[in-house]
Parts: structure tokens; C-alpha cells; sequence
């Protein structure tokens, strides 16, 4: 049974061997901080992805969904403030030439400190991070004789910032005008489409603009799976408000953000709000909402108060007016925007380590024991696994039938080989809440043992029934 140290390690190893996430270009040892999705991963990563857009869209009659490029004009990125802003403070071993983000260098060696000093050692680095006292950091990291993991010397170099923008080059001449940035936010082809999404759709203030998508940064300090990673998937939602109610707002989508997480059906106590205190270069607000994972608590979404900061600086750099007219109070104003943004692969990561589970059926002396993903149903790759008793007798002809009346509505999955005992902790092993056995009593009275994930129980039920039964749990 693993321990909560080395649970991390056997989800990491568990999501590889049943197709969950894979590292990227594995065959050439791969690519650090780089990922791909296997087969239930994907599925799993759609389904949550689906999930939040339908609760922002189709849910908020004021939210609408756009898809902007993830290439966008050089400038938007000086007036977003990236080029100037979107960089961590970094230091380097000088001994192992190994680069750290200074905060993950602290944080790690508060983790492995008392509870109340660790708690001491964030609070100062808080602070210094506040008033970019870089030499302070230095000290900091010297007094408490941090070590380098690879080297293990203390030997560092100052503090420098680096930018963490990927750049490129578009079309075939290099020079610095055709120098473009991988988006490090899906916001800001939000910002630039204000007016667009405004006017096409006739929108009034409040509303919001969501897009889920790719961004790209280049992590220094990339680990702990696909917690950090140098490509990742961003789901945000700006939300454009009247100047002056940001304070209501921010409280409203704190809240609303948390009740999401929620209906995830994930133990409250697992979840804490973070305030921040040194705040984005856009922000007069800002708050995480963190999950206790295996490697404890850690951000899985943002909401930032970003007043008017990005729509002012779009116009002044543009040239081109952003603003709207709020005929209820006959104004002109550039709006103020309220952002929730939550990382696609950190809420994957939260739903895997949430529903992971190592469990003892040992009984009467007899070992047994089996792991379980218990995703939510609507969440699961697989919704329902059809399995004939034998593979003759007419047996695998009824189950391609419910497989042919089911699979438009939900993920099915078919296999006839192996004891049904094998078949099922396969499932079990990926997450499947619902698996359908067809033996030789369905022939004589149409039905069919459903077998419940969670619970391991059976009850027989009958065979016009599953379809209802499995979209009831989905939907619920
Ligand atoms: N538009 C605001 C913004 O991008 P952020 O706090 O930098 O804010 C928002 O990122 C969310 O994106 C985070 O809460 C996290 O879930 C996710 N995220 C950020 N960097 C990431 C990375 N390197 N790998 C995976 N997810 C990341």
C-alpha cells in the first residue's frame, strides 16, 4: 500500500500504465515538463473541460465561449505587460548550474521544516517577494542554508528575473519585427475580442467572455508531474463589469469558483482560499483556490480583480477605443474585469488524486486488494463496460445490442475475455462506475447483473432499465 509520501509516485506510475498520461516523445527519453494524454486521459480531460464550459456557458445566460488564436500580434503581449512584467525572480546553483524559481526553492525547504517555522520562512519570503528585494532573497536562501537538490551546496549566484514567454519567428525572415510569443494566457485574446463579442452579441454589462486553450511558458523549475508544465491548458472566463463593483463581483466568483469545485462531490476540507500578497502586475485583488494534493496544499485556480488594467492598456497601444456605454447610468467607461482561471491539467491532476484509492479487501486471512479511481460518473472515460458471461451462446449478440443502444449517449466500452472478476478490477482501475454482466438468465427473463463501482455490489435489474440508470448517475 503506498504511503501518503509515495502516493504521488504510484498515481505518477498508475497513470502510466493504464493510459492515463504518458511523458511526451517517451521513445527519446522525452521532454521535461512535457506531457501527453493517452487514451482514458484524454476522455477524462474532455469531460472536465466539458464540465466547466457547460457551467460557464450554458449555464450563464451572460457567459459566452470564444476560441481565440494561441498566435496573436507581438504587441498585445507588450500591452498585456508580459513583456515587460511576466517573469520570476530566479537564482543559480553555481556549482550543478541548476536554475531555480526562488519561491518553489523556499517552499520546498519550508515543506520539509516544522509546521509554525515553516509557516515563519513563507511569511518572510512573502515579504521580500512584495518589494522585490532580490538581495533580501539571497540572504534569505543563504541564512537558512538551502541546498541545491542535484549538488547539494549552497553555492549560489544572485537573484535575477527571466522572462517566461516562448518566442518564434512568423513567416520565413528573422528579424525583430517577426518575432511572436506562444500566448502564456488565454486572457488576452479575451481583452482583444471585447468589443467583438460585445457588439455581435449585443451584450450588456455584466457579462463574461470564457475560452478554454493552450498556453506555453517556460518554466524553470518544471516538476511534479503535470502540475508544472511548459505547455498546459488554460480555462478562463473574464467577467466585465461596471467600475466600482468590482469588490461584489470578485466576492461573487470566489465564491461561485469554490461551489463548482464542489459539485465535484470533493470533500470541502480539501479545498483553502489563498489570498496573495504580492499581486500580479494587473491585479488589485487575487485569491487561490488550493487543493490538498498528495504533495500538499497547491493553486488549481485563480480569481483576480484585473480592473481596467488590460482594456486601457489595449486601447493605448491600439490606438482604437475600447470602451462601452452603459445606457442604464448614460456613461462611457473602459470596463472593469473579474477573472477565474483554472489550469485544465491541474484540475485533471486534482480529479486523478482525488479519486485514486488503494483499497484492502483482505478477508479471512485471504490478501486481496485493489486500486480504484473513483471518478465522478459524468467525469469518467468510461461510463458503462458491457460484458457477456461467455463468448457464445447468443451472450455477446444481446451485449452488442445495449453496447449499440447506450454508446450515443455515453462512453462504452465492450470485452469478453478473461474471468469477469479480471474484467472488472480493470475497470475498476480506470474508473468505470457501472459494469453490465449478460449471463444465461438474460435469455430467459431479459435481465442483467449491474455491477457498482464504489461499492462492489451486484443487484440484478432489468435489461431496458441500464441506459436510464447510467444516464441518471451522469446527469445527477
Ligand atoms: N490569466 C491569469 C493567469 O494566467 P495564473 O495564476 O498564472 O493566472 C492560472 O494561471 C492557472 O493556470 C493556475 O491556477 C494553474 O492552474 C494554471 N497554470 C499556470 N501555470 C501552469 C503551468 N506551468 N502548468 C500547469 N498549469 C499552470
Amino acid at each position: 500500500m503506498a504511503t501518503d509520501q509515495n502516493k504521488f509516485q504510484a498515481i505518477i506510475s498508475h497513470c502510466k500504465e493504464y493510459g492515463f498520461v504518458f511523458p511526451s516523445s517517451e521513445i527519446y527519453d522525452g521532454l521535461s515538463a512535457v506531457y501527453d494524454y493517452g487514451q482514458y486521459g484524454a476522455q477524462l480531460k474532455k469531460n472536465i473541460r466539458d464540465y466547466w464550459w457547460k457551467s460557464m456557458t450554458q449555464m450563464h445566460e451572460n457567459i459566452v465561449g470564444i476560441d481565440a488564436a494561441i498566435f496573436m500580434h507581438p504587441t498585445t503581449w507588450k500591452a498585456s505587460g508580459h513583456v515587460d512584467n511576466f517573469s520570476d525572480p530566479m537564482i543559480d546553483n553555481k556549482d550543478s548550474k541548476k536554475r531555480y524559481r526562488v519561491d518553489h526553492l523556499i517552499e520546498a525547504h519550508a515543506e520539509t521544516l516544522p509546521a509554525a517555522e515553516g509557516e515563519a520562512l513563507l511569511a518572510q519570503m512573502d515579504n521580500l517577494l512584495k518589494e522585490n528585494d532580490f538581495a533580501g532573497l539571497k540572504k534569505l536562501i543563504e541564512d537558512k542554508k538551502i541546498k541545491c537538490t542535484v549538488s547539494g551546496t549552497s553555492n549560489w549566484t544572485d537573484v535575477r528575473q527571466f522572462n517566461l514567454m516562448f518566442s518564434t519567428q512568423l513567416g520565413s525572415v528573422t528579424d525583430e519585427a517577426s518575432e511572436i510569443y506562444l500566448r502564456p494566457e488565454t486572457a488576452q485574446g479575451i481583452f482583444v475580442n471585447f468589443l467583438n463579442v460585445q457588439k455581435t452579441g449585443r451584450m450588456k454589462i455584466p457579462f463574461g467572455i470564457a475560452q478554454t486553450g493552450k498556453a506555453f511558458r517556460n518554466e524553470i523549475v518544471a516538476r511534479q508531474f503535470i502540475f508544472r508544465m511548459r505547455e498546459f491548458e488554460q480555462m478562463e472566463m473574464q467577467f466585465f463589469i461596471r467600475p466600482g463593483t468590482q469588490k461584489e463581483w470578485y466576492a461573487y466568483w470566489k465564491e461561485e469558483r469554490l461551489k463548482w469545485h464542489l459539485s465535484l462531490g470533493v470533500s470541502p476540507e480539501k479545498y483553502r482560499y489563498h489570498d496573495h500578497v504580492k499581486l500580479a502586475h494587473y491585479a488589485d485583488a487575487a485569491v487561490d483556490i488550493e487543493y490538498e494534493f498528495p504533495i500538499g496544499f497547491k493553486e488549481v485556480e485563480g480569481i483576480h480583480s484585473r480592473t481596467d488594467f488590460d482594456l486601457k492598456s489595449h486601447q493605448e497601444y491600439s490606438r482604437k477605443k475600447i470602451q462601452y456605454f452603459d445606457t442604464e447610468i448614460n456613461q462611457n467607461y473602459v470596463p472593469y474585469v473579474i477573472e477565474t482561471s483554472i489550469g485544465l491539467d491541474r484540475m485533471f491532476l486534482l480529479t486523478i488524486c482525488n479519486a485514486y484509492e488503494e483499497e484492502d479487501l483482505s478477508k479471512d486471512g485471504k490478501e486481496d486488494s485493489r486500486v480504484v479511481m473513483r471518478f465522478p460518473a459524468k467525469l469518467a472515460p468510461i461510463q458503462l463496460a458491457v460484458f457477456p458471461l461467455t463468448k457464445k451462446d447468443g451472450l455477446p449478440e444481446i451485449a452488442r445490442e445495449l453496447m449499440d443502444k447506450c454508446k450515443s449517449s455515453f462512453f462504452c466500452f465492450y470485452e469478453e475475455k478473461d474471468a469477469i472478476g479480471k474484467r472488472y478490477r480493470r475497470q475498476d482501475a480506470i474508473g468505470t462506475p457501472f459494469c453490465v454482466t449478460i449471463d444465461h438468465q438474460t435469455k430467459e427473463d431479459n435481465t442483467v447483473t449491474i455491477r457498482y463501482r464504489d461499492s462492489m455490489e451486484q443487484e440484478r435489474v432489468p435489461l431496458d432499465k441500464v441506459k436510464e440508470i447510467v444516464l441518471n448517475k451522469i446527469n445527477e
